[in-house]
């Protein structure tokens, strides 16, 4: 038994692209079989797949069904956390969604999954991404402050979010945390962040975060050991469409 993740497989069987300029290259072609194919090969029926969030570019839930049927059809026990690109998804309904698709799919949020003696916590999370302003030499020089400060109220409420979700976690007993995030838990300006903090709190050993793709982006936040903690990007494109392996 094994626990896997990977996130950002923006699937759009049913909808147009939004943004097709940030989805080119190699990388991208085909990407849907190449990971059902890695899937097939490394994820068995009794193994969890943690799917962290821009599962589809559909606007709504009859635009992403035949993306949410793509992800049921995977091996093993599917976990989704909301992305920023996930508009079907209204968090305050994540009930209905459940309704609608357990047991083959469970939607993670406010509150936590289990996987052997660990707690699975998500929220999507946010983080300041400018605009910047750069010199002529590439260096930030500036940054857009009217969104630094509406950023600020996003990070707010995910933070309020994510300390729920480890709070009833720890209230049900559990003292072992994966903490999975969809937005990166930095921005480039930072070393550290209300979300490193509250992984450092209450002791996650590991912080798993996507949305940073395409190469520019990888490297924007935590990658390894940092602060007593393991932090991973497994967005779709960085990993290749090969899950990666969180725990045994
Ligand atoms: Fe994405
Ligand atoms: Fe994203």
């Amino acid at each position: 038994m094994s626990l896997y993740a990977i996130g950002d497989l923006h699937l759009h069987f049913q909808s147009v692209l939004k943004a097709p300029g940030q989805l080119h290259g190699r990388v991208w072609k085909n990407h849907e079989e190449k990971l059902r194919k890695n899937c097939e090969k490394l994820v068995s029926a009794e193994d969890t797949l943690v799917l962290v969030g821009d599962h589809s570019w559909g606007k709504n839930l009859s635009e992403c069904a035949p993306d949410l049927q793509y992800i049921r059809d995977l091996p093993g026990r599917k976990i989704l956390t909301r992305g920023n690109h996930d508009m079907f998804w209204d968090a305050k309904k994540t009930g209905q969604l459940n309704e609608l698709y357990q047991p083959e799919l469970t939607f993670l949020q406010d509150g936590y999954e289990i996987y052997r003696d660990y707690a699975l916590v998500a929220t999507k999370g946010f983080t300041f991404e400018g605009p910047f302003y750069l010199d002529g030499r590439g260096h930030i020089v500036d940054w857009d402050e009217e969104a630094e400060q509406h950023a600020k109220k996003l990070v707010e409420r995910e933070q309020q979010r994510l300390r729920n979700s480890f709070e009833k976690a720890k209230s049900d007993g559990f003292d072992r945390f994966i903490m999975f995030l969809h937005y990166p838990p930095t921005n480039i300006l930072e070393r550290r962040s209300v979300f490193t903090d509250l992984a450092e709190e209450y002791g996650a050993e590991q912080v798993i975060y996507a949305h940073c793709h395409g190469e520019s982006r990888f490297y924007d936040s935590v990658h390894g050991e940092y602060r007593g903690r393991t932090y991973h990007l497994v967005s779709g494109d960085f990993l290749r469409w090969k899950p990666l392996k969180i725990l045994e």
